[in-house]
């Protein structure tokens, strides 16, 4: 973001209706020059009200990440955390920044956030839609020390923790879908994306992306292909990324200081009590096949487990589900 923007959006930060030749004169530029600066913010996202004669208005909910205020929550939780926080204002991919900072390098607990993401990264191969300033693009750098293998399930685990910080900001009804979906009332609130760089035998690094949707612009939304919601249409409070971000870290970083010692059947029974397909009929999609029953769960190791209509169970650690029986 430039200085200009940052000037801009500090002005508009009280919640009024700006006209661009009141914001020019008070910053000292042409009211074309802030157009532009406008324009290009809402290029990356952000839904600017605007009326005419009256001038650009925030949206209400709008609020900029801010480091001091992030590490000050943490602080007061009195969690044991070091983190170093990084906001950038505009990137690729937040997992795709964080990977290239920990090649070579050990910097386990380091933090990024980002206020838009220009090439969000999905699960297979998908965008991540990452307006402006309106939802949660995080991630996490995190190192282990036994091989890829003992990190099985870790993105479910990952699930269980963002459940239960949105739980604890007073949401209810927050399901899990395998294998790492945040759902509420049947729609997609959340994803999670873990990338492993290193020895797959010995030393790892896990990049832990997390996408949240907080306040998704409604623009921004018709590029989503499936049904989607965000935290402040389903929470009965206003949320700050602010706070929604430090109670993040605080809750990630204990779940992620025992993973490797306690493995994901320490997380189990509380991932399968939020399973949104558990008894439901399902569709798994993997590469080689796809496959119907009757989805059961899932073992110790995060495997999904499916009853087949011949009475077998089946175990599968990747794939897509989804709900219903193949057509
Ligand atoms: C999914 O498809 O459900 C996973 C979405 C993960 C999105 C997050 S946003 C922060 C991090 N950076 C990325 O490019 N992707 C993840």
């Amino acid at each position: 973001m430039s200085d200009l923007q940052g000037k801009i959006l500090k002005i508009l930060q009280n919640g009024g209706f700006h006209s661009g030749e009141s914001l020019g004169r008070q910053l000292s530029v042409s009211r074309t020059a802030i157009w532009k600066q406008l324009q290009t913010l809402e290029a990356l996202g952000l839904e600017l009200e605007s009326e005419k004669g009256v001038g650009y208005r925030l949206p209400d909910s709008f609020e900029l990440l801010n480091k001091a205020t992030i590490l000050n929550h943490i602080a007061d939780s009195h969690a044991d955390v070091s983190c170093k926080l990084e906001i950038l204002q505009s990137i690729d991919s937040t997992n795709r920044y964080a990977r290239e900072r920990a090649e070579g390098k050990t910097i386990s607990g380091a933090v990024v956030l980002a206020e838009n993401q220009t090439a969000g990264r999905g699960r297979r191969g998908k965008t991540w839609v990452s307006p402006f300033a309106a939802n949660l693009y995080m991630s996490i750098v995190w190192d282990f020390d036994q091989g890829a293998e003992a990190l099985q399930g870790l993105s479910l685990a990952v699930g269980v923790g963002v459940r239960r910080t949105l739980v604890e900001l007073g949401l209810q009804g927050i399901q899990l879908k395998w294998p790492n979906d945040i759902y509420i009332g049947g729609k997609k609130l959340g994803g999670i994306l873990i990338e492993m760089i290193g020895d797959p035998n010995g030393h790892c690094t896990a990049i832990i992306g997390i996408g949240l949707n907080v306040a998704m612009p409604s623009l921004a939304a018709q590029e989503i292909d499936q049904a989607w919601t965000d935290l402040q249409s389903q929470s009965p409070l206003p949320i700050s990324r602010n706070t929604l971000t430090a109670k993040l870290v605080v809750t990630l970083f204990d779940l992620l200081k025992d993973f490797q010692s306690v493995g994901f059947q320490a997380y189990r029974d509380e991932w399968e009590a939020a399973d949104l397909l558990s008894n439901l009929p399902g569709t798994v999609s993997t590469v080689k096949e796809t496959i119907s029953g009757i989805v059961l769960g899932v073992d110790d190791s995060g495997a999904l487990r499916l009853a087949l209509p011949n009475g077998a169970v089946q175990q599968f650690i990747g794939g897509e589900l989804s709900l219903g029986p193949s057509l």
